[in-house]
């Protein structure tokens, strides 16, 4: 296992869109094991593999209070949505900021596992939030994009900032 380099805003690589994975062999397991490895180090719900340089549609999640509860989604896509939630987002690719997102309430999503095996998942709260975020960044889509254009400049000053205090 290796921890993976996380891109971070404004690398122009988390603007790629990601290809769908075909291959579900033993680099597949590894990426899986080098994600897994790297959401937890840097203590996220979820990543996408765009945020570590890897343009594949592969998320893994984990959205337990005890951190003992990974699952990955790949080639992932919404076939339903209900209802809207509004709530605060944060991204390991924007460290120590964090605004509202207005996204879907309830989403169900169809989905390959590890070995490839197709399924479906009902998502919603914080999973839904955590599903609909790491899918846009597998578009090249970040959810500062969701912001107006002011709430946008303020964050991003505010990651300008919190980088100058920590370099
Ligand atoms: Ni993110």
């Amino acid at each position: 296992m290796a921890l993976l380099k996380v891109l971070e805003h404004p690398d122009k690589r988390l603007r790629n869109k990601a290809v769908p994975v075909t291959n579900f062999g033993a680099e597949l397991q590894a990426i899986l094991n080098d994600m897994f490895e790297t959401l937890y180090k840097e203590d996220g719900v979820g990543l996408a593999a765009t945020q570590v340089n890897i343009h594949q549609r592969i998320i893994v999640i984990d959205v337990s209070d005890d951190r003992k509860s990974p699952f990955c989604v790949i080639n992932p896509e919404i076939i339903a949505r209900e209802g809207k939630q509004y709530e605060y987002e944060g991204c390991i690719s924007f460290p120590g900021v964090y605004d509202k997102v207005e996204r879907a309430g309830k989403i169900r999503l169809r989905a390959q596992d590890q070995q490839g095996q197709f399924f479906e998942l009902d998502a919603d709260a914080l999973l839904a939030t955590c599903l609909q975020h790491e899918m846009d960044h597998l578009d090249g889509i970040l959810f500062v994009d969701h912001l107006s254009r002011l709430r946008r400049d303020r964050l991003l000053r505010k990651l300008e900032k919190s980088r100058k205090q920590t370099a």
